[in-house]
């Protein structure tokens, strides 16, 4: 099987994410480390194990990791995810969170990758806070690494956050440029404006949450306010060329599951800015090469949308 740590500020799309990769038989799910993001921590980890209990697999350990970012100004994306992370739609008998692990989310990623040298893909879905402090902890753990998988920066300088910046780079600038400079593994990322060029028409949605499942009937409750919210964004509907749905996370967690999800890429040196009164956090691409970083990234540009609607389908089963 592959070994999956997953770190997630669980919102709407970690919360598809999450289950689609729950539901790949192929897939073992090692951990999730939670991370301040959409919503402040204590609804992340709420959230996380809300959406474990649903799908049944309360087994599943996770790990509280960072609070804050590192030096940038705490921000949540409550517009599309609700003040809860989860649509607003809450469950009076969610888990409790003493079903925590004890042990932090940098300590456990560190702990985790040691333990299973070569063989753990890293699937990151939040701002990169948690996977900064893990590199601090342990310089040399990326190296044992198979992959990571990043949901983040974005290609053609639109912001969906700041002017020019994607939200999990702009939440935490810092974390993002260490990430990038110090994870030496083979490094795939899922950018913002390829997210919206990729989606899924809103029929195909429409069908998907009709399903007459209970974990149907817990997206559909906690998608709607996002749905609206997307299929209203002028600024988002514009490069969607309102086709669709966009699940930003999931098409990183896809790309980790599945090698032949990612139809077309390039493969380039990233780095993200830090300063910049209009660019900072926004994702850097060397294409002439002139920051002579050894290390590329695979960025990508598009996927097998048949592929991601079976992953879809199976998720919510
Ligand atoms: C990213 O920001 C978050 O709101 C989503 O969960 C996704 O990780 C998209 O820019």
């Amino acid at each position: 099987k592959k070994k999956l740590i997953l770190d997630m500020d669980t919102g709407v799309d970690d919360a598809q994410a999450l289950m689609v990769a729950i539901a790949d038989p192929g897939v073992e799910i090692l951990g999730i480390t939670c991370c301040n993001g959409n919503t402040p921590l204590e609804n992340v980890l709420k959230n996380t194990l809300r959406v474990l209990k649903v799908c049944n697999r309360l087994d599943i350990p996770v790990y509280r990791g960072c609070s804050t970012p590192l030096l940038a100004r705490q921000q949540h994306a409550g517009d599309f995810h609700g003040k809860d992370g989860l649509g607003d739609a809450p469950d009076p008998d969610a888990p409790g969170l003493e079903l925590l692990q004890k042990r932090k989310a940098a300590k456990a990623i560190v702990k985790m990758v040691n333990e299973n040298a070569g063989e753990v893909t890293l699937v990151a879905t939040a701002p990169l806070t948690n996977l900064a402090v893990a590199v601090q902890l342990d310089p040399d753990f990326p190296k044992k690494l198979k992959a990571l998988y990043i949901m983040g920066g974005n290609t053609e300088s639109r912001g969906n956050t700041t002017v020019c910046g994607e939200f999990n780079f702009a939440s935490d600038p810092e974390a993002a440029y260490i990430v990038l400079d110090r994870y030496t593994c083979p490094t795939y990322i899922a950018p913002w404006e390829f997210t919206c060029r990729n989606s899924l028409p809103w029929s195909f949605f429409d069908q998907l949450l009709a399903h007459d499942t209970e974990k149907a009937r817990f997206m559909k409750k906690i998608s709607c306010l996002w749905m609206t919210k997307a299929q209203s964004a002028d600024y988002q509907k514009e490069i969607t060329e309102g086709k669709g749905f966009n699940s930003c996370d999931t098409y990183a967690m896809a790309a980790a599951i599945d090698d032949t999800f990612i139809t077309e890429s390039d493969e380039v040196a990233v780095s993200v800015e830090l300063q910049g009164t209009n660019t900072r956090g926004m994702m850097v691409l060397d294409y002439m090469d002139l920051l002579k970083k050894e290390h590329k990234a695979t960025v990508m540009k598009k996927v097998d949308l048949e592929k991601f609607k079976q992953m879809f389908m199976n998720s919510l089963k």
